[in-house]
């Protein structure tokens, strides 16, 4: 079956962020807002093909990893009806979504309830679409390093097969501003959900980052204030070139903060760095930097991921997140998003949140908790 859709990919938990972030970005572009997506499952919003608001969330959709137009659907559970049918769809399709196109590479996902292995479903979506578009007289071959387009199949959650053009040529939670890491770098699409759940507000709120690491969650939040291009090095001009976001990231470890920093250069993001423990980073602090850099704030919003854990023994887990939960009343009116996958931090963090969700960084599983003042 012919499909046209356009399908954006995140982690898992994350439609309600996704979508707010393409309200936002396609208000702004285009001055109108997307049609309501249809959600496949909890990481996936499918939309009716638009092929300006793609090229938007392509260029500007930080929460989502892919971008992908959906172009065929299949309920073949078999390779050869599969092929035939995939085959057929290709050759009398009047798009032209192959246009400039002369080599292709396929990548199959979640095609774990089909009748074949991976390999065999790569291999028929390949011969499929090789084979139709040459029914129409279009040559396209294989190539499997630096294709000019990336095909992926998968299955939906109506167990169908989809076969579509990724437009962003595979994940693209790595920015390219990123050289330099901390010990456990937050994924940056997971940082620009978590903004977006807290509802960040950059014409209003003062960002704070106390344990910032690599710099992922204060760069992300500096970069999509400003409605910058996802990919470095893209020429599109940001969405809101005149948004002065105001950001401030700290960290003890003296070398994460440089490479933090580097990151921010590398990104072209404003962030002001302060090294030191957390508890040196109160409110009044906070406050004289953000004065410092000529900057008013309304309010303050902290968007925290703390040591995940693992390496923390319970007792001393327990005391940390105490006095993080201390030093986060302490800046008394701040609300506060902390990403954290450590069981005891709910208990000890000492306060009742607004919101708990789901929320994990490849392969580490945690929960969002988001506190108002
Ligand atoms: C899980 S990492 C943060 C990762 C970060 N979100 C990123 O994407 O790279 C936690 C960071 O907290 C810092 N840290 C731990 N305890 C701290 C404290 N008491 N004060 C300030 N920083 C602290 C560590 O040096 C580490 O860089």
């Amino acid at each position: 079956m012919i499909e046209d859709g356009l399908r954006l990919v995140g982690s898992a938990q994350t439609n309600r962020a996704m979508e707010a972030e393409l309200v936002r970005i396609v208000k702004k572009a285009l001055a109108r807002r997307p049609e309501a997506p249809r959600r496949d499952g909890t990481g996936q919003l499918a939309y009716a093909w638009d092929a300006e608001v793609a090229r938007v969330a392509l260029t500007y959709h930080r929460t989502s990893t892919r971008v992908v137009r959906d172009l065929y659907a299949s309920s073949a559970r078999r390779l050869e009806p599969l092929y035939e049918e995939l085959v057929e769809d290709v050759r009398r399709d009047r798009r032209d979504w192959h246009h400039g196109l002369r080599s292709i590479s396929v990548e199959v996902r979640r095609v774990d309830e089909f009748a074949a292995g991976e390999r065999q479903v790569v291999g028929t979506v390949k011969n499929a679409i090789v084979d139709g578009l040459g029914q129409r007289g279009a040559r396209v071959r294989v190539e499997v390093d630096e294709p000019d387009a990336l095909v992926v199949a998968r299955m939906d959650d109506r167990g169908r097969m989809l076969v579509g053009l990724d437009l962003t040529k595979g994940t693209r939670t790595r920015r390219g501003w990123r050289s330099e890491a901390g010990e456990a770098p937050l994924r940056e699409h997971v940082a620009a959900v978590m903004a977006i759940e807290a509802r960040y507000d950059p014409r209003r709120d003062l960002v704070v980052d106390p344990m910032c690491g690599a710099g992922t969650i204060a760069i992300e939040a500096a970069l999509a204030a400003k409605g910058a291009p996802v990919a470095m090095g893209d020429p599109a001009a940001p969405l809101w070139p005149e948004a002065r976001p105001v950001v401030v990231a700290g960290d003890r470890d003296l070398d994460v903060l440089v490479a933090a920093r580097n990151n921010a250069k590398r990104a072209g993001a404003d962030v002001i760095f302060q090294r030191g423990d957390l508890v040196t980073l109160d409110r009044e602090r906070i406050w004289s930097l953000a004065a410092d850099a000529g900057a008013v704030p309304e309010r303050g919003l902290v968007l925290c991921n703390p040591p995940w854990g693992e390496r923390l023994e319970l007792a001393e887990a327990r005391l940390f997140y105490g006095a993080l939960g201390d030093w986060w009343r302490g800046l008394r009116d701040f609300r506060a998003a902390f990403l954290v996958a450590n069981p005891a931090f709910e208990e000890a963090f000492g306060a009742r949140w607004a919101m708990k969700k789901p929320l994990s960084s490849g392969p580490l599983r945690g929960y969002l908790f988001v506190y108002e003042p």
